[in-house]
């Protein structure tokens, strides 16, 4: 099958869709699978960029970027000329069998990327256009999981323009959920416009950053407890979707929080464990959980869903963080490796998402 590979994009999480990408050029089985990789540049421009992973990687703690360099091409959006094209029309090669849209955040994460591939009845790997795009927005994920019943950890939101005139009101809101909180943007990733505030003097500077990435802002009360991920997959006879081992991670120094600097550039100062040291009835309930969420915000594919599990909370201490419908995949990601410590190595995994996309 002829695959492409799109990634980048316009999103600040850019260079991590690179690296996410240089792991998954570099596992693709060439031998099965006809590799196209496409770079969307950070201003939006798709590209024919080389096939070499080398040129994608994080190295030396400098964060790749797709080079504006190559021939520009497109993917047709109507279902007759299905196929890459060069921006003048032409068709590039044979049809597209598959689409892997290795793209994190807005513009390629959030049903956008999806639509367009909808449009020309082009397979793909993941999630759809609602679940892809309820999944990026921080708000309507909440919204969704706790009307479905599942635990979701005190917050609130509000739009820049009620920051402006109402904002006595927000902050008493903000205040109601008790300090420390998590300021987001609600359509972002990898941490990016996050900040940790832990009192009113805080809270303007952190509202401006999240601010500038979404006019739409996210307030979640901190919440206590071990931060536990878990991969969701779904099964290629049909079954129940299939869960990893859960993973833990841990700062151990330097942040404040899990912030993109000890995401991506400071592994010194964070531990990932996989699997997580839980006891197997914690295990078994983050599985669980695992799946309900996926099926309640009616992913497709894959998922990471993020949760706090603080057993002093009572029942099994389980608080849903998020789902990510493209989380981070470089092969120092946890996504990944809690598929490896589970029996599903990042070659596999990647030959199973495809063969979910091409059933
Ligand atoms: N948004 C990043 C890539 C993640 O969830 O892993
Ligand atoms: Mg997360």
């Amino acid at each position: 099958p002829r695959v492409a590979v799109v990634f980048g994009g316009r999103s600040s999480e850019h260079a991590i869709s690179c690296v996410t990408a240089a792991g998954v050029l570099a596992a693709l089985d060439r031998d099965v699978y006809d590799v196209v990789p496409i770079g969307i540049t950070t201003s939006g421009r798709w590209v024919l960029v080389d096939d070499d992973p080398a040129l994608f990687q994080l190295a030396d703690g400098k964060l790749p970027e797709v080079p504006a360099a190559g021939p520009s091409v497109a993917l047709a959006q109507d279902v007759e000329s299905k196929a890459l094209q060069s921006v003048s029309g032409e068709a590039l090669g044979g049809p597209v069998d598959v689409v892997l849209p290795l793209l994190h955040g807005p513009f390629g994460e959030d049903g956008t990327l999806q639509g367009l591939l909808e449009l020309s009845d082009t397979r793909y790997v993941g999630s759809g256009v609602l679940a892809s795009a309820a999944g990026m927005d921080k708000q309507v994920m909440k919204l969704l999981l706790a009307g479905q019943g599942l635990p979701v950890g005190p917050w609130t939101s509000f739009r820049a323009r009620r920051w402006d005139t109402d904002r006595d009101a927000v902050v008493a809101e903000v205040e109601a959920l008790g300090y420390p909180v998590f300021v987001k943007p609600a359509r972002a990733g990898s941490s990016i416009g996050i900040s940790r505030v832990t009192g009113r003097d805080g809270l303007e500077a952190a509202v401006a950053e999240a601010v500038a990435h979404d006019p739409k802002v996210v307030v979640e009360a901190a919440l206590a407890g071990r931060e536990i991920e878990c991969g969701v997959l779904e099964d290629l006879d049909g079954g129940e979707p299939l869960t990893s081992l859960p993973g833990e991670i841990e700062v151990v120094g330097g942040h404040d929080f899990y912030d993109f600097e000890a995401k991506y550039l400071d592994s010194a100062n964070v531990r990932l464990s996989c699997p997580a040291d839980l006891p197997a009835e914690i295990t078994a309930a983050v599985r669980r959980t695992a799946v309900r969420v996926f099926e309640a915000m009616g992913a497709e594919g894959l998922a990471r869903v993020d949760l706090f599990v603080d057993p002093s909370r009572g029942e099994d201490g389980i608080v849903v963080n998020e789902i990510n419908t493209m989380p981070g995949f470089t092969p120092f990601s946890m996504y990944p490796r809690m598929w490896a410590a589970t029996g599903v190595d990042y070659p596999q995994l990647v030959d199973h998402l495809l063969q979910l996309a091409l059933r």
